[in-house]
């Protein structure tokens, strides 16, 4: 858990800015913003000014962090040959997910934020000034992400967080196709876990796909997806809260979990190579077994690994939902 919490610099950043705030009055800003969210209006409708982008970073940042660095360290740990020097943070906030990769891949040269919002960018600039030098010189860019200017060369890496379940239904494939161009080995979308947003990411598959991308995550293949409405596939990642976020939130629990789907896609040459095998649930603790439900090459299976099946369970029996399970694969191969 503590692998996807908040870097130390960003918080200790974001906490010298909350100094002598008051908290009621971030609180109040919290509930109003929230209730924002909710109702799926957009940060041009939530975000006023950069108190409220302040009051994002103490409540919703935390959260939109643990999700981005969750998918990008499955994708670092599963492809070690992957070392992106260009990364570009698309609708970056601010700028999550430049903070999240350049922990996976301190050899980051170049950070390109883009986002439309003058409060998330402004505020976005000043934490990155707490970063290492990647950070510290990031180009901090107004743009939409739909019609975003001439970068004069591609990116190793673009990540967006959160941002495409902003864009409208009619405007997808032109962001997409923008993203696509402007990327040179894998691009990496979070959205929150929910059947809309996962709805959504199955038509970026397509489109993906159709332009010549290749799955890298969370899916082992790039043909369809096999789940069938209603069904259909988010993780979940678990955070601290700190005493700030509860006292804001007004929430008791010391923890919360981030619900999100996502998906990443590579240029064939990136050599993102995709799991066998994804657990897609909690897996299921059995009086005799565990109970997985896996995306597979061959499609959805469900699974019992009896506990007397000594070497399977021992294999399996640390997974968690979301990991990949390439040893159960192996060890079918091999029978
Ligand atoms: C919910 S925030 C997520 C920010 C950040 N990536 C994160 O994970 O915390 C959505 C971001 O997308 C940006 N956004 C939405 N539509 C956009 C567009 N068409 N072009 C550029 N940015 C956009 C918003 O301004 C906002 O900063």
């Amino acid at each position: 858990m503590t692998r996807f919490s908040t870097p130390p610099d960003l918080r200790a950043a974001i906490a010298s800015l909350l100094d002598e705030r008051s908290r009621r009055e971030l609180a109040a800003r919290v509930a109003r913003i929230s209730a924002l969210f909710r109702e799926r209006r957009r940060t041009s409708e939530a975000i006023a000014d950069e108190d409220d982008a302040l009051a994002y970073a103490l409540f919703r940042l935390p959260a939109t962090y643990a999700a981005t660095a969750s998918v990008l360290a499955g994708l670092s740990e599963r492809s070690p040959a992957f070392r992106p020097r260009r990364l570009l943070d698309l609708g970056a906030g601010l700028g999550v997910a430049s903070w999240a990769a350049l922990q996976l891949w301190p050899d980051i040269e170049t950070i390109v934020m883009l986002d439309r919002s003058a409060d998330f960018l402004s505020l976005a600039r000043r934490l990155a000034a707490s970063g290492g030098p990647a950070l510290a010189r990031a180009q901090v860019v107004s743009g939409d992400m739909g019609d975003p200017p001439d970068f004069g060369e591609p990116f190793d890496l673009i990540v967006s967080s959160y941002a495409v379940t902003e864009i409208p239904d009619a405007r997808l494939a032109e962001v997409l196709d923008a993203a696509w161009r402007n990327c040179r080995g894998a691009l990496a979308i979070v959205e929150p876990g929910t059947p809309r947003d996962y709805a959504r990411l199955m038509r970026a598959r397509t489109l993906l796909v159709d332009a010549g991308a290749h799955l890298s995550a969370p899916c082992p293949h790039s043909a369809p997806c096999p789940l069938v409405a209603p069904d259909w596939c988010h993780f979940a990642v678990r955070l601290a809260r700190s005493r700030d976020h509860k006292l804001v939130k007004g929430a008791a629990a010391p923890f919360e979990d981030e619900k999100f789907a996502y998906l990443a896609a590579a240029r064939r040459e990136a050599s993102l190579a995709p799991a066998a095998t994804r657990v897609l649930m909690r897996p299921e603790a059995l009086k005799y077994a565990v109970r997985l439900r896996l995306c597979t090459r061959r499609g959805i299976e469900e699974t019992a690994i009896l506990k007397r099946d000594r070497h399977r369970f021992d294999s399996i029996k640390k997974t968690a939902w979301g990991d990949d399970v390439d040893a159960l694969e192996e060890m079918a191969a091999g029978e």
